[in-house]
């Protein structure tokens, strides 16, 4: 699915976007980076519909996003947390998503269990989240976002909570999916490594009230170690300046 971010801007007491653009082909795995607080949770939340913006649009293949759900079933969302239900197994924990698209529960049981499998968990089906790591938790979320067979893909942070040897196999396993399902990917990340291991596109927002500092092609022609020295520098840079501009305490 084709995305579009024109102008898009949000203000909550303060000005926390200004003005962002950018957009990508149907296909992109877009790695969105930026200082914390830039508000890079924020724009996958507008992206996603889930929030209003200030200003500006969202257009996927050229059909305005709004905040009313409409797009709820284009779009897969995967929180830093794995928000999962406790008390229902990994498959009921996929199958439930599917139940307002009116899937019959046979259906819903089945395409569970082949996205489960996809994401590594054939034979875990039947297990409660309290009783698998939290890799595991993290790989059943992504499922349940692929469960639906979303036009585009919202990650943020996914792997945040997990130790490096599983951050690295999810890197992997999330490169797998992006591959053969073909999805628009928009993957937000502090990882700077990550993000040259992962994306085709890296989005580089500056300092809070944020703009594009940077949009970059990672498409192997400049060196992965420079790319990350460059993003690196900048990155510093930003957090620098967002400091200088602290708000100050709350009235
Ligand atoms: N619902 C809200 N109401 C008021 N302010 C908000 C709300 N959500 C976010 N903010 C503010 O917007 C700014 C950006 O938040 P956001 O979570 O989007 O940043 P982020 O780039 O995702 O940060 P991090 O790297 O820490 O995840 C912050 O200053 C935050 O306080
Ligand atoms: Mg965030």
């Amino acid at each position: 699915m084709k995305l579009v971010v024109e102008g898009v801007g949000k203000d909550y007491l303060i000005p926390v976007i200004d003005s962002v653009s950018f957009g990508v082909a149907a296909g992109e795995f877009v790695c969105l980076l930026g200082p914390n607080g830039c508000g890079k949770t924020t724009l996958l939340r507008i992206v996603g519909g889930l929030e209003p913006a200030t200003r500006g649009r969202v257009l996927l293949d050229g059909e305005p996003v709004t905040a009313d759900g409409r797009h709820r079933d284009r779009v897969g969302v995967v929180f830093q947390e794995d928000r999962l239900l406790p008390w229902m197994t990994l498959r009921d924990n996929v199958a439930l998503v599917l139940k307002p698209l009116g899937v019959a529960a046979a259906g819903r049981r089945a395409t569970a269990e082949r996205y489960l499998q996809l994401v590594g968990l054939g034979g875990f089906e039947g297990y409660y989240p309290g009783r698998v790591s939290g890799g595991m938790r993290q790989r059943a979320a992504i499922a349940r976002a692929l469960a639906i067979e979303p036009d585009l893909l919202l990650m943020d942070e996914p792997f945040g909570a997990l130790d490096a040897q599983n951050r690295r196999i999810m890197q992997n396993e999330v490169r797998r999916i992006w591959r053969e399902t073909g999805r628009t990917i928009v993957f937000v990340t502090h990882s700077i490594e990550e993000a040259v291991a992962i994306g085709t596109t890296l989005v580089m927002l500056s300092a809070r009230p944020s703009r594009v500092r940077e949009l970059i092609g990672n498409d192997g022609r400049v060196e992965r170690a420079k790319l990350v020295d460059d993003l690196n520098t900048m990155i510093m840079e930003e957090v620098e300046r967002q400091q200088g501009a602290a708000p100050g305490p709350v009235p």
